[in-house]
């Protein structure tokens, strides 16, 4: 696949086939790729905590907090993420926070990307309480989540957009759900 079409096929996706698995030692795959690129200092203060046990996944959902501002229950019942990714950082490597948040995104669509070429797919998600998520999964207190992956076989049509009327993602009536993007005139500096 070339990249540029990975990079279109590579969008969060919040519905996913029910009773789909990851198979463990893909997810393992894939974090083996996030952590070959780059680091602050080359510290890679990131950890991830890997979680495909179906009644595990489930204690985690409610956690997670996906397409907030769209009125439809995202994922749907039945049609949640196989795995979730917990990334953490390890306070113990990197004391400070900021910089390493940058590592974070880096890491996250590094994953993303290896699990939409795979044929995959799933959501980043921030909105998580970092302090639930950590006493839910008895986390060590060097580390700290700071991001969560929801992956699984997606069931969403995701359809990128030119942004008109702004950028907010929105779905019509038949559940397709639009990612409005700036034109490139708008982003790029001249
Ligand atoms: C750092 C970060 C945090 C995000 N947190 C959430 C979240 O908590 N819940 C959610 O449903 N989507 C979350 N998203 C996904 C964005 O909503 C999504 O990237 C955006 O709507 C654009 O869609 P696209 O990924 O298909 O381009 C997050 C994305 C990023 C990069």
């Amino acid at each position: 696949m070339l990249f540029k079409e990975l990079a279109d096929k590579n969008r969060s996706h919040r519905e996913f086939v029910s009773g789909a698995k990851i198979p463990e030692e893909l997810l393992i795959e894939w974090i083996a790729n996030a952590n070959h690129s780059p680091a602050a200092m080359n510290l890679q203060a990131l950890k991830y905590k890997i979680i495909t046990d179906t009644d595990e996944v489930a204690r985690l959902l409610p956690l997670t907090r996906w397409a907030a501002s769209l009125e439809k229950k995202l994922p749907p019942e039945n049609h949640g993420p196989a795995a979730f990714i917990v990334m953490c950082h390890d306070t113990s490597i990197a004391p400070l926070k900021p910089i390493f948040m940058i590592d974070v995104g880096i890491a996250a669509q590094t994953i993303m990307l290896s699990a939409a070429e795979a044929g995959f797919g799933g959501c980043i998600i921030g909105s998580a309480s970092e302090q639930v998520l950590k006493d839910t999964l008895s986390l060590d207190d060097n580390l700290t989540p700071v991001l969560v992956l929801g992956l699984g076989v997606p069931e969403d049509e995701v359809v990128l957009t030119v942004a008109k009327d702004g950028v907010k993602y929105y779905r019509d009536e038949n559940n397709v759900h639009y990612v409005p993007k700036r034109p490139l005139d708008e982003v790029i500096i001249k």
